[in-house]
This record gives structure tokens, C-alpha cells and sequence, in this order.
């Protein structure tokens, strides 16, 4: 499992993927932690099959005791089936997702971990000396979804959106957006079901200070790239497996 730091300004963004371990039909996830005053959050920490070698390279990072809380944006498996291994080495940690996936995230195992369920409209979670924001993005491509942005390093984690489906070694960064469109194209027509919903998104995060939008899937977007992606989404049509 490939460790990256994508941002090291008092407090630390880190980017965990590329595993050359990984099973190859099991879809290539990035998996994200953000560590302040000596708390760890895990974003999406992934499936699990990803769990040994999750663990291994968080722990080169902070010891166990000071991961205190993990976000799911949504309740698929690659997002969080690994709940149930973190459930048994994680103690007084909280998971935070959408209140409606509750009922259903348990069925991946969770005793210890307390539930803490994120209203519709969003919130904050203050952690360390940061402050974090849950920002909605419902339907995109789960009915109850978030994604979360750092308004200090101005880094946006996208969830699905923006994901690409990449070779497992493929580069950290999109740096062609043109060429890298064929990759993002029909997950997003596909998976995303609404264009309503991708609407509402997209005049939220045009209201954010975004350097760098890092999905749960395929390459990071920085700078420029960013406005080009929310342009490019913006223009396009999804849910199209149902066509009128
Ligand atoms: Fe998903
Ligand atoms: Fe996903």
C-alpha cells in the first residue's frame, strides 16, 4: 500500500492506494486519513480485503489509540466492509456517515464504535485543531452521501465523484484532464442517478476554495483541473441506464 502525504501544514493529509497486493477484480479504491493535534480520522478506509495492509500503513503514521474517529461517505462496500476489523482494533472511535445507513452499516459489524449519524444538511467535525465540514451530496451516487472539505488546506475528499477506473499503478495525478475524461465518463453517467442532484452539488462546491479535489477512485485534481472536472460534470447527462 502506496502512502502519499498530500499536504504537511501543521496538521497532515495522507493518501493511502496504488496496492500492488490487490486482489484483481476488487476495484482500486484511495483511502484517506487526516491526523491534527494528535487525532487521526480515516475517510473511506475501504474493503475488507484492504484491512492488513490499511492498518500496517496507518500505524507508520500514528499508533492505533490516537485514530478516533473514521468517516464512511456512503455504505458501500469498498467505502467501509472493513468496519468490522476496525470495529475490534479501534477503541472509543466514533463513525460518522449519513443517518439513514445506519441500520444497514452494522451488518458489517460494529460494536464498540459508536454510530454518530450526519443529519442531511451537513455539519462539522472538529478535530485536533481543525474543523471539518460534511458537505451534502446526496444521490451522488448514494441517497444518503457526503463528501468532506478542509477549509485550511483546501482540499475537498469527492467520494465517488471524480473517480476513475485506473490500473492499479496508474499515476497519483491527473495531469491531462482531456485524456483522463475516457476513464471518469461512463462511471459517471452510469453510476450517478441524477441530474437534479449533481446540480445541487456542483453550486455548492463552486462556493468552496478548492486546491485539490481527491476522490475515492482513480487520480487526485489540483488546481485547475478542479474547475475543469465541476465544469465538465456540470455539462454532463447522467442516469443513463434509463433512457425516455
Ligand atoms: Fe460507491
Ligand atoms: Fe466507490
Amino acid at each position: 500500500m502506496l502512502s502519499t502525504v498530500l499536504y504537511n501544514q501543521g496538521h497532515q493529509w495522507i493518501m493511502f492506494g496504488r496496492d500492488p497486493e490487490k486482489p484483481d477484480k476488487i476495484i482500486d479504491t484511495n483511502q484517506y486519513m487526516v491526523v491534527s493535534a494528535g487525532r487521526a480520522l480515516l475517510l473511506d478506509p475501504g474493503g475488507i480485503e484492504l484491512f492488513a495492509p490499511m492498518l500496517a500503513a496507518v500505524l507508520k503514521f500514528v499508533p492505533i489509540e490516537q485514530v478516533t474517529d473514521v468517516f464512511a461517505s456512503h455504505q458501500d462496500p469498498d467505502i467501509i466492509s472493513s468496519l468490522g476489523l476496525w470495529d475490534q482494533v479501534l477503541d472509543n472511535a466514533r463513525l460518522h456517515c449519513s443517518w439513514i445507513w445506519e441500520g444497514f452499516i452494522r451488518h458489517f459489524g460494529m460494536n464498540k464504535i459508536e454510530y454518530v449519524p450526519i443529519a442531511d444538511g451537513g455539519g462539522t467535525l472538529h478535530i485536533g485543531d481543525i474543523d471539518l465540514q460534511f458537505i451534502p451530496a446526496h444521490y451522488l451516487h448514494s441517497s444518503g452521501n457526503f463528501h468532506v472539505y478542509d477549509p485550511k488546506a483546501k482540499i475537498l475528499f469527492s467520494g465517488d465523484v471524480g473517480a476513475a477506473l485506473e490500473a492499479p499503478c496508474g499515476p497519483m495525478e491527473v495531469d491531462d484532464f482531456d485524456a483522463h475524461v475516457p476513464k471518469m465518463l461512463k462511471f459517471h453517467q452510469r453510476w450517478m442517478p441524477s441530474n437534479s442532484a449533481k446540480k445541487d452539488w456542483v453550486d455548492r462546491v463552486r462556493s468552496l476554495d478548492i486546491d485539490m479535489m481527491v476522490p475515492q477512485h482513480g487520480r487526485l485534481f489540483r488546481g485547475e483541473s478542479v474547475k475543469r472536472f465541476i465544469d465538465w460534470f456540470d455539462a454532463l447527462e447522467v442516469g443513463t441506464a434509463i433512457r425516455r
